[in-house]
């Protein structure tokens, strides 16, 4: 049987894929991995200048970067994407799935289609990713999956039903993921508060929300890097889920 060892997981030396990996917080993971001595497969779907831009910034870290299209809306994708990324870079250790879409809609009106279109991209995608990950792990490889995930799963959003509960799902596949690949791979998740402005809107939107919050900050990318760098490196953490939400989980929904 695989014995996982119990020193920290080295970054330097892996490969590593992250979907919606070309801008926001998909690009700071990216550049966090790189400066953490991993090759990067930039996985986007329509920001190929972002994910070009952000393969140039790894490669300025001096690492190897390539970047890869691929509609995550079919699950059936994520063993393409994998094909894609191991062509690239050699076998993949390291899988971040960031990709996801935000929708608004509501329980009231929400239609069946629009339903599995959300769980399509934000559930079924990871999940299917992560098999296909698995799958293509050499036997002699120790791997890790971080599922960004959001806080607001706890403190349902009332306009983004479809999405609120696709997270949701998302949460209790990493539980399940971490029994069913463990020893040999940790499944971790990280849950986002108030991170980035949402699209559309601006920094003093969110800052004004954040007022709100227990640590009256927005968080910007960088408790992010952190909670899924530790996540990636702690070789004795597996089905967690860290909030990285200046402590919004405390207090009423936003
Ligand atoms: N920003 C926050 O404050 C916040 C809060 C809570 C949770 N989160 C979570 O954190 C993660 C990143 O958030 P973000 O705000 O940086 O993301 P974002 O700006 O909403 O970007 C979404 C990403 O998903 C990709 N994507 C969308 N539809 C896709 C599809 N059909 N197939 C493949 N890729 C698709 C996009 O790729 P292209 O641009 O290439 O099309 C983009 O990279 C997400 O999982 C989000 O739910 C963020």
């Amino acid at each position: 049987m695989f014995s996982p060892s119990l020193t920290p997981m080295d970054i330097a030396g892996r490969n590593a894929l992250i979907t919606g990996g070309a801008h926001r917080v998909g690009r700071a993971l990216t550049l966090a991995l790189s400066e953490a001595g991993a090759d990067v497969f930039i996985h986007y779907k329509s920001s190929s200048e972002a994910a070009e831009a952000t393969a140039d910034e790894a490669r300025a870290a001096g690492r190897k970067a390539a970047t890869g299209s691929a509609d995550l809306g079919d699950p059936a994708t994520g063993g393409i994407l994998i094909e894609m990324a191991t062509a690239a870079l050699g076998p993949i250790s390291i899988l971040v799935n960031s990709a996801s879409g935000f929708p608004t809609d509501s329980l009231e009106s929400i239609r069946i289609e629009d339903w599995h279109r959300a769980h399509d991209l934000t559930l079924a995608s990871p999940v299917f990713l992560t098999q296909a990950f698995a799958a293509a792990l050499p036997s002699d490889m120790e791997g890790a999956v971080v599922n960004i995930t959001d806080v607001h799963t706890k403190t349902p959003y009332r306009n983004h039903f479809s999405y609120t509960v696709a997270k949701g799902g998302l949460d209790t596949f990493t539980r399940a993921a971490a029994l069913a690949l463990a020893p040999r791979i940790r499944v971790n998740a990280v849950a986002l508060g108030l991170i980035l402005p949402p699209a559309g809107k601006d920094q003093a939107y969110v800052e004004a929300l954040a007022e709100g919050l227990p640590l009256a900050k927005v968080g910007g990318t960088d408790p992010v890097v952190s909670a899924t760098i530790a996540l990636i490196q702690n070789p004795f953490i597996t089905g967690e889920i860290v909030r990285t939400d200046g402590g919004s989980h405390l207090v009423s929904p936003q």
